[in-house]
């Protein structure tokens, strides 16, 4: 049996180690053979292949990025459709994909396995916003990442005596804001589940610096005031065509600045929260699911994916994993709130 594996969509730490658990137990343990498909779905419509084998992944654990290259290309678009990645796969030998991405994705598997295309699908998102999985990997290094950034502004701010705004990502969720927030000891953090007033996010502000604080503010790139109806967006569409976000920090440092007399500055972390070495339980988890994955390849469990649900890697339909986001629970936003100010 020969499998196809991809990577698509924006990049998450961890990817590579996905790569290494499933190539390593589908050839150590039944004697496969693996392909991998270059840029996402894109390599998989132009036929672009590489082989992977043990030389291929040996040491890619602890690598950024993605050996495979990704894409934000959909399978179904220009020249794509189920018919060209049938006869891509037919001409190649290959008898099924493994296919590791986010909700645009999987949702292409999906519809490629409804048309009886082979797929097993390997859930990736740093905001960790799919419902179908406790925890995904690269979630974990984005908030060390994160975290690091904002022990680094606490004391230039506190040097200062300034208000430091820090934004991270988080485009429907505030995950990320919320851990690095809370392990950072943020006295304000913004999340995208939570519409707020400037008035209350000055007033935790000044409660912070009138107790010699230089406050810190952590707020997702999804997050809006109470008086936007939507994120904050100017930098046009991605390929998805949803809005590219961003500067939601930048808009809200002189507000707050004017508001609350405290010099405030912003910084934007962006894709430095993607990149460089997973974190050990990224590894951990990307090794595990790659090798879920395989176990589900050889099952033929077709149409699934593999996902976290406490300790154990479960199976999920397509059709149970998909459109549902995982938010930021109010409970969990009130017990972090309790420390605002
Ligand atoms: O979906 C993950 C994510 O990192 C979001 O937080 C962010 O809005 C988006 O990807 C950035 O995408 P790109 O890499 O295309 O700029």
């Amino acid at each position: 049996m020969r499998i196809g594996i991809l990577t698509s969509g924006g990049d998450a730490p961890g990817l590579n180690a996905v790569i290494r658990g499933a190539v390593l137990t589908g050839i150590k343990v039944h004697a496969l053979d693996f392909v991998g498909f270059r840029n996402g779905w894109r390599g998989v419509i132009e036929g672009d292949i590489i082989h992977l084998g043990r030389d291929e992944v040996k040491g890619i654990s602890k690598q950024g990025g993605t050996i495979l290259g990704t894409s934000r290309t959909n399978p179904f678009e220009a020249d794509g459709g189920v018919e060209r990645v049938n006869a891509v796969m037919s001409e190649n030998g290959i008898d099924a994909i493994i296919a590791i991405g986010g909700e645009g994705t999987l949702a292409a598997a999906k519809r490629l396995t409804d048309e009886g295309v082979r797929i097993v699908g390997v859930p990736k998102t740093v905001d960790n916003d799919l419902d179908a999985t406790d925890y995904s990997f690269g979630f974990d290094t984005a908030v060390q990442i994160a975290t690091e950034a904002m022990d680094r502004l606490r004391t230039t701010g506190d040097a200062h005596d300034r208000c430091m705004v820090a934004e991270v990502m988080g485009r429907h969720v505030g995950w990320i804001a919320l851990h690095s927030g809370m392990a950072a000891g943020a006295h304000v953090i913004l999340i995208p589940e939570r519409k707020t007033s400037v008035e209350q996010i000055c007033k935790w502000v000044s409660e912070a610096h009138d107790r010699g604080r230089a406050p810190l503010v952590v707020v997702a790139e999804g997050f809006a005031l109470d008086t936007m109806d939507d994120a904050h967006s100017e930098r046009g569409l991605d390929a998805f065509g949803r809005p590219r976000l961003g500067g939601i920090g930048e808009l809200l440092a002189p507000i707050i600045e004017q508001q609350t007399g405290i010099e405030t500055r912003a910084t934007t972390l962006g894709h430095i929260q993607r990149g460089g070495t997973p974190s050990a339980f990224d590894r951990v988890l990307a090794t595990r699911l790659g090798m879920a994955a395989m176990r589900s390849v050889v099952e033929g469990h077709w149409g699934r994916m593999v996902a976290l649900r406490g300790t154990e890697i479960v199976h999920v339909p397509f059709a149970d994993a998909l459109g549902k986001l995982k938010t930021v629970p109010d409970d969990r936003y009130e017990e972090a709130r309790v420390l605002f100010g």
